[in-house]
């Protein structure tokens, strides 16, 4: 039976997929494409020569999520689909509420409506909002800062509510640290529309040319070097972690969240330093003001989710770094270019 994956077409959606189908999954996606490009749907074909249906769809729309629940018999759902830009969501807190929180009442809705009760939900590291300290562990307080952490946050809570309504319902909500990288075919990756808000693709866009230099959001923090430390977590990493709940959710029932980091904090300058030896391009960069909503340090305790998840980060800062360029320096206009052959 299918598992649906909304938000497939995205970054972590697809690298997700890409795991999915080399694990015999049978998968379909749902996506509305308004912040991802159904070109990352053709590479994953090409990256795993097996095929799957895709449904172009707004969760909003929920005569045509009833519909594809309907058509097929879903076993699980991995829940991507979501806007996540926390300087817009301040910008625009409706669309970010209605997007992801009444998007993801009409998804439980249908499931509930078909008796499909396994969910894998993609969730943030945003929802500690300031930490009481580092590591951070899954029974910290959750004091989400922004309108985008809050959405993550209250979904986790709706998704409790719906257990404790129903005990058939398994969920695994994962918090995601920073996840940069690419799968290491430099055929898919991370594509932000516009100028990035998030550090690596930024760093890429000054590594291809496309950007003239790196703005270091502060360098007065009370972080080893000044810069802002964060735990930079491998794409693919990442991807496996969603099988890894999928499974557990599959096997019980109950409801739990996970922490998806590798436990190791870098600043700003020890990223560009680590990108710059792995790519042989020079970053230049400024020291800028502080970004408003930007903390000194984030890194995860991810001991929860090796120890009931079996589940553990492998890659290295460097492979990060490597793949990260060789998907931009292949792509670099990311999905709307044609991919170059890199000799
Ligand atoms: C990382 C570090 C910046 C850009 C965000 C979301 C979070 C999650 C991951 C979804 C910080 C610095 C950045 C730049 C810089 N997304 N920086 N110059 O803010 O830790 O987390 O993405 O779940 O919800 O908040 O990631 O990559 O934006 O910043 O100096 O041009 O790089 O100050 O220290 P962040 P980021």
């Amino acid at each position: 039976m299918p598992i649906l994956v909304t938000g497939g077409a995205g970054f972590i959606g697809s690298h997700t997929c890409v795991e999915l189908l080399n694990s015999n999954y049978e998968i379909i996606i749902l996506d509305n494409f308004s912040n991802s490009n159904i070109e990352s749907l053709n590479r994953l074909k090409e990256l795993t020569g097996k095929n799957f249906e895709v449904y172009d769809v707004d969760l909003l729309d929920k005569e045509n999520v009833d519909n594809i629940f309907k058509e097929n018999h879903i076993e699980a759902v991995i829940h991507f689909a979501g806007l996540k830009a926390v300087g817009e969501s301040v910008e625009k807190p409706n669309y970010y509420y209605q997007n992801n929180v009444t998007g993801t009442l009409v998804l439980t809705e249908m499931m509930q409506k078909y008796n499909v009760y396994n969910l894998v939900f993609s969730s943030s590291a945003t929802v500690y909002g300031i930490p009481k300290a580092v590591p951070i562990s899954e029974d910290f307080p959750l004091i989400a800062t922004n309108p985008y952490g809050r959405t993550k946050l209250m979904i986790e809570k709706i998704l409790r509510d719906l257990n404790v309504s129903n005990k058939d319902w398994s969920i695994a909500s994962l918090r995601y640290f920073n996840p940069i990288g690419a799968h290491e075919s430099g055929l898919i990756g991370e594509d932000p529309k516009g100028i990035p808000n998030n550090l690596m693709p930024y760093i890429t866009q000054v590594a291809t040319g496309k950007l003239p230099e790196l703005s270091v959001f502060g360098n007065d923090y009370s972080t080893p070097d000044g810069t802002g430390v964060r735990d930079y977590i491998h794409v693919v990493d990442l991807a496996k972690g969603h099988i890894k709940a999928l499974e557990k959710v599959l096997s019980t029932n109950g409801v739990e969240s996970y922490n998806l980091g590798t436990g190791q904090g870098y600043s700003v300058l020890e990223l560009v330093d680590a990108f710059e030896k792995a790519s042989g391009q020079k970053i230049p960069y400024k020291i800028a003001p502080r970004r408003p909503g930007d903390i000194a340090e984030c890194y995860a305790d991810p001991s929860k989710a090796e120890r009931e998840l079996d589940w553990k980060s492998e890659k290295s800062l460097e492979e990060m770094c490597l793949d990260s360029w060789r998907w931009q320096e292949r792509n670099p206009d990311g999905y709307l270019s044609k991919t170059v052959e890199i000799k």
